[in-house]
């Protein structure tokens, strides 16, 4: 495979979290983490809530520094990106996307001023002259109708803002998006549009993606590799079809049986095997001891090991 654009690198992060007077207690909210981000491809990062999928988001796009290991942007530590300049490059580069996609339009702007201010901020157009055509041209990427330039973020649906915010990533030149969580505030009827239009961005301007979300379930439509991840720790990690099919994590098992789908591929599994939700609270607790060991399943599917006896 390519060079990866994005590489995150036994990452640790803690954060202070109080603890009384002159003293404080940190907790490890990524305990180790490490993934690849390719061009034209998404890594589907999964897990339940406060297991640090956000975390790793904010990281990469320098909101905080890691505590320990390392991301790399092109190869190159991205501690090192300081200069404005170079620091507004990298995050047109790197764009995040997320869940409300109300919060980050601003309602008394029309959609064509979202779209507009990003390509002249980040120089996608070198006079202005150019700029209607862009703005033509981004609304038939992410397939909204032209009159949708002269429109307020309230006079779009939730599906529509979504791609609202999908195109001003592409706006500022986007090569790498991380979206958390960015369809789970959709109906599931529109779900699958938005859905559609990261794997075409993917597939035809090769966009890459690092997909959060919670849900499994939906990780299979786009994201050729899966890591799932549980207090801080990846869990398991590989070939999305490959942990799908043949889950070796008594976690990620936990998930797969949390999806009542029977069409989807791992549907099987859900009914072959015992009810992992019973055991919910046993799996977590072993799930959840960092565990440094990890095993090879197949070319490219991973599982940590786990302590049974917890
Ligand atoms: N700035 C912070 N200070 C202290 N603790 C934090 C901070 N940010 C995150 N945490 C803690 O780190 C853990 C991971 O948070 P994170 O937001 O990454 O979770 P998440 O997987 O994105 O969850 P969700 O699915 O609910 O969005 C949580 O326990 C959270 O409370
Ligand atoms: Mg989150």
């Amino acid at each position: 495979m390519s060079q990866p654009i994005i590489q995150v690198n036994n990452v640790v992060k803690t954060f202070n979290v109080g603890g009384g007077f002159a003293k404080t207690e940190t907790f490890r909210a990524l305990q180790g983490v490490s993934f690849n981000l390719h061009a034209g491809k998404t890594l589907a990062l999964v897990g339940e809530s406060g297991c640090g999928k956000s975390t790793c988001a904010r990281l990469i796009t320098k909101v905080y520094p890691a505590t320990e290991g390392e991301i790399l942007y092109r190869g190159r530590n991205i501690n090192e990106i300081t200069k404005r300049k170079e620091l507004l490059d990298y995050r047109s580069k790197v764009q995040m996307v997320f869940q409300d996609p109300f919060g980050s339009l601003n309602p008394t702007h029309t959609i064509a001023h979202h779209l507009t201010r990003p390509l002249k901020i980040h120089n996608q157009v070198s006079d202005a002259s150019q700029i209607p055509a862009k703005l033509d041209e981004l609304l038939d990427l992410v397939e909204l109708a032209p009159d949708t330039l002269g429109k307020f973020p309230h006079q779009l649906s939730g599906g529509q803002r979504q791609r609202v915010n999908l195109a001003r990533a592409l706006a500022v030149g986007a090569e790498m998006i991380l979206a958390d969580e960015p369809t789970s505030m959709l109906d599931v009827s529109i779900r699958l549009g938005v859905l559609n239009l990261m794997q075409k961005m993917k597939t035809e301007l090769g966009i890459g993606f690092l997909y959060i979300t919670h849900d499994l379930a939906t990780a299979h439509y786009i994201a050729e590799e899966t890591a799932v991840m549980y207090k801080g720790q990846i869990v398991e990690w590989g070939d999305t079809q490959s942990i799908l099919r043949n889950a070796q994590h008594p976690y990620t098992k936990l998930l797969i049986s949390a999806v009542p789908d029977p069409d989807l591929p791992f549907g099987n599994l859900v009914q072959s095997e015992p009810d992992y939700s019973v055991n919910a609270d046993k799996i977590r607790k072993t799930s959840g001891i960092l565990q440094p060991e990890s095993r090879q399943v197949g070319p490219n599917h991973f599982v940590r090991l786990w302590d049974n006896a917890a």
